[in-house]
């Protein structure tokens, strides 16, 4: 049975001809037959970054052999792509460092920061529906410091929640699930009214939306390097610390006291002593060829700041996400679907969640279903599975460096004909893989 062609809401071949940013598309190989909306999990190839990955192996590597740490500068890669990062997250030059995973990072500065709390405060606040690694890692710190990780059920509930007994809060500043984006001003705000510390996880939100830590006061962050910094999978991921925390004669001290985030690594000495700044949140020795493929991702978002850097992939990507709620709302009212996105772009991020509630579903498994069937026809988003606070959720990442408002026209089409041909139930897309 073949879906009625689905009326598109937007004019898509005038909104691409008239999109200034169109041009950075090329700066990506990205296969003809597909239309890619998971760069909210793994940011596609940039075209650069083979060559470059082959030339540092071959001749970096190969040729320069142990003399490349300094002659290619590899042992400064992690505050150089830190400063590359530095100005899409609203921080200053010297303050970022790109290395290690966001578990690890966000492991240091929370237990940097819990080590500055004062008697007294001994819980850490965070989201239930936080992504879980942030919840695991608090959860450890908790049991080792003799705290507690108090989880609060709704965003509302937030600043009430940050009392004289809380230490840190600790937020994901877009919800990987749902897409919704907080307040950080206003959050940050709330936890140093409250005497606490406001750690936040920029994952969903480097290279997505702007941000600005510095203007926010915020003490620490840290985010993913894979997924809208097009870093590739794994790559290295970033650290910052308001440097009022760093500077002359301060006690803040991470855990991981490796020899890099020494004051003088090649002194080789005994005893450990922090380097002054931000260097003292590295741990070891840094994966070299990711952090060059790192440094091609964000070559592809430094490409755009001629054509008006952050705001204006911000407006492409709030015109891409409202395209597509456009489209698939009259999709979603036909098929018990709900867009679970906030349509206020003031709290939206840069992906677009639909969501079945389980009273709702057509068949256990149909979300997931759903999503296959997408991908089987070429249009790539992922799935997430939700918990009793919230449904099953098909995610769409819509990144505005490579996205055409045409792909949003087509994945709507697609999603129409998946859900109206039920062709999504058939054995093969309700098998699960391991990774979703
Ligand atoms: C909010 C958030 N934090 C952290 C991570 C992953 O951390 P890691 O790179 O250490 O696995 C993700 C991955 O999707 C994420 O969404």
């Amino acid at each position: 049975m073949n879906a009625p062609e689905h009326p598109t809401p937007f004019d898509a071949a005038a909104l691409d001809a008239a999109d200034t940013l169109a041009p950075l598309r090329d700066l990506f190989d990205l296969p003809a037959d597909v239309i890619y909306l998971d760069g909210n999990s793994l940011g596609p190839l940039p075209r650069a970054t083979a060559e470059r990955v082959a030339q540092l192996v071959r001749g970096e590597w190969g040729e320069g052999l142990i003399r490349s740490w300094n002659t290619a500068g590899w042992f400064a890669l992690p505050g150089r792509l830190g400063d590359a990062i530095a100005p899409l997250i609203g921080a200053g030059a010297g303050q970022v460092l790109a290395c290690d995973t966001t578990s690890i990072n966000l492991y240091k500065v929370l237990a940097a920061f819990v080590g500055q709390r004062s008697a007294g405060r001994t819980r850490i606040v965070s989201e239930r529906s936080n992504f879980p690694t942030d919840l695991y890692i608090a959860q450890g710190l908790c049991q080792q410091h003799g705290m507690t990780l108090h989880l609060v059920e709704h965003a509302d509930d937030i600043p009430a929640a940050v009392g004289a007994d809380v230490a840190v809060l600790m937020l994901t500043h877009v919800n990987y699930r749902d897409g919704r984006m907080h307040d950080m001003v206003a959050l940050t705000a709330a936890a140093h009214a409250a005497g606490a510390f406001a750690i936040w996880d920029l994952a969903h939100s480097a290279g997505a939306v702007p941000v600005d830590l510095l203007g926010a006061g915020a003490d620490a962050a840290v985010g993913c390097g894979y997924k809208y910094l097009n870093g590739g999978p794994g790559a290295p991921a970033f650290v910052w610390v308001h440097p009022k925390h760093l500077g002359p004669g301060t006690t803040l001290a991470q855990p991981l006291q490796g020899w890099w985030g020494h004051a003088a690594p090649f002194a080789f000495v005994p005893q450990y002593q922090p380097g002054a700044g931000i260097e003292r949140f590295q741990c070891g020795t840094q994966p070299v060829l990711a952090l060059a493929a790192l440094g091609c991702g964000l070559d592809t978002l430094h490409a755009a700041q001629p054509l008006g850097g952050m705001a204006a992939l911000r407006a492409k990507s709030l015109a891409l996400t409202d395209a597509f709620i456009a489209a698939a709302q009259p999709i979603c009212a036909a098929h018990g679907l709900r867009v679970a996105t906030p349509l206020a772009h003031a709290l939206r991020g840069s992906q677009v969640s639909l969501a079945w509630d389980a009273a709702a579903q057509p068949r256990p498994g149909a979300g997931y279903a759903v999503v296959q069937a997408l991908i089987a026809r070429g249009v790539i988003g992922d799935f997430r599975k939700g918990d009793a606070r919230m449904a099953d959720i098909l995610r769409f990442g819509f990144a505005p460096l490579y996205l055409r408002f045409a792909d949003v026209a087509q994945a709507a089409q697609a999603l129409a004909e998946v859900l109206h041909t039920r062709e999504w139930d058939q054995p093969q897309f309700l098998q699960q893989g391991a990774v979703t």
